[in-house]
């Protein structure tokens, strides 16, 4: 399990110019730096829940925004994208049963699993559909 570095701040070229995904990006990345600057701090342990909070509301209101907007565009990746965000969900769903039954090293498993999501699928999955929907 390696942490890559995560960015200072929110830069304009991960815009995808569109202004609910970024909106929502820069959710997700508000909420992965300050679980970074947690991890940093021996108070992650006490905090998370609220990380959790804030990852279950991305879940439920954006990733649903997202696919609703892909479908409308007629998106041909839409069931393999729509999976992508299930694996994302149940990973989350997964650590937060970690944490509820007491595992150790929840807050840097998460903050990986987090990581790789932002360079993955943000910065790569999301920016690749939009783009191809900008081309049609
Ligand atoms: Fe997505």
């Amino acid at each position: 399990m390696q942490q890559r570095n995560i960015p200072e701040e929110w830069l304009e070229e991960f815009n995808v110019n569109v202004n609910f995904i970024d909106a929502q990006h820069q959710y997700f990345f508000k909420v992965l730096k300050e679980l970074e600057a947690m991890t940093r701090s021996t108070i992650c342990r006490e905090k998370i829940s609220e990380i959790f909070f804030s990852l279950v509301h991305y879940a439920d209101n954006y990733l649903i925004q997202e696919e609703i907007y892909f479908k409308g565009l007629n998106y041909p990746g839409l069931k393999e994208h729509h999976l992508k965000h299930n694996v994302f969900v149940t990973g989350i769903i997964n650590l937060k049963d970690d944490y509820a039954t007491g595992k150790t090293q929840v807050c840097d498993t998460l903050l990986v699993f987090m990581t790789d999501y932002f360079y993955e699928h943000i910065l790569d999955y999301d920016a690749r559909a939009v783009e191809y929907l900008k081309a049609l």
